[in-house]
C-alpha cells in the first residue's frame, strides 16, 4: 500500500488512519488512488505491476475470448481495480486520478467438466496496467496520454513493460471505449449502478 519505503507497517497503518479520519470518506477515497499510483509508477513516469494486486485490489471482472476454432475460449482476462476506484466511479461517474487498473491475460484451458464444456485461466500470459491521470503528470512520456498511463508487462517480467508508445500499443482497440474513459465498463458488473445487478 503506502509507501513501504519510508515507513513501518505500524505507522502506515497510523497514518492512514489519522489521513481517514482528518479527510473524510471522499477524500479517503481520493488519498486511495493517489497512493495506488504512487505504488506503480516510479519519477519518470515508468509502470509496473502492482504487487499483491490480488490481495489488496478489487475485484472488477472477467472476459472470456473465444477460440477460433471448436468449443471453448483461448484466453480469459481478469481485472482489478485499486481501492475505492469502483465506489468513487459509481459516486460520480468518473474514474478518480491516481486510481489503477490491472488486466491479467491467461492462456485459458478447456475441459469437460460436470457443469458442461468449461474453460478457466491456466498460464498467465501477462499483465495490462492503466494508472488514471486527469492532470497529463507525464504529459511529455509516449506511455501517457488521454488520461491515463498506459503498459503492458510479460508474465516474466512485472516490474519492466515491454510497450513504448500507448498511441500504437493501446490507443486504437481502446476508442470503442472512449466515451467511457477508454475503459470497457461494461463488463464490470461493481461499477453498474447500485439496484442494478
Ligand atoms: C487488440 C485490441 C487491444 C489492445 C492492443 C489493447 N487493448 Fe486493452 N482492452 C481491449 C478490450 C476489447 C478490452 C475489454 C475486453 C477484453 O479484455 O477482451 C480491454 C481491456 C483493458 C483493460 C481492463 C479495463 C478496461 O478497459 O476494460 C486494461 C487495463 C487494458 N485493456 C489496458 C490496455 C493497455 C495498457 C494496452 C496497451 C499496452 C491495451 N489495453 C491494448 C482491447 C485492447
Amino acid at each position: 500500500m503506502i509507501n513501504r519505503r519510508y515507513l513501518g507497517g505500524a505507522l502506515v497503518t497510523a497514518a492512514s488512519v489519522l489521513l481517514i479520519a482528518a479527510l473524510g470518506e471522499s477524500g479517503a477515497r481520493e488519498a486511495g488512488g493517489a497512493s495506488a499510483a504512487e505504488s506503480v509508477v516510479d519519477g519518470n513516469g515508468n509502470l509496473h505491476v502492482p504487487e499483491n494486486y490480488r490481495r489488496e485490489y478489487e475485484y472488477l471482472g472477467s472476459w472470456a475470448v473465444a477460440a477460433d476454432q471448436g468449443q471453448g475460449s483461448k484466453d480469459v482476462h481478469v481485472v482489478y481495480a485499486s481501492p475505492g476506484a469502483a465506489e468513487a466511479y459509481k459516486a460520480g461517474g468518473h474514474f478518480p486520478d491516481g486510481m489503477v487498473l490491472v488486466k491479467e491475460v491467461f492462456q485459458a484451458a478447456t475441459a469437460p467438466m460436470t457443469t458442461g464444456t468449461v474453460s478457466h485461466a491456466d498460464v498467465l500470459k501477462g499483465w495490462f496496467v492503466m494508472v488514471r491521470d486527469t492532470t497529463g503528470r507525464h504529459a511529455g512520456n509516449r506511455l501517457w496520454g488521454d488520461g491515463w498511463g498506459w503498459s503492458w508487462f510479460d508474465a516474466g517480467n512485472p516490474t519492466k513493460t515491454t510497450s513504448t508508445d500507448y498511441k500504437a500499443n493501446c490507443r486504437g482497440c481502446h476508442v470503442p471505449a472512449q466515451a467511457a474513459e477508454w475503459v470497457y465498463v461494461g463488463g464490470y458488473p461493481s461499477l453498474r449502478p447500485e439496484g442494478v445487478r
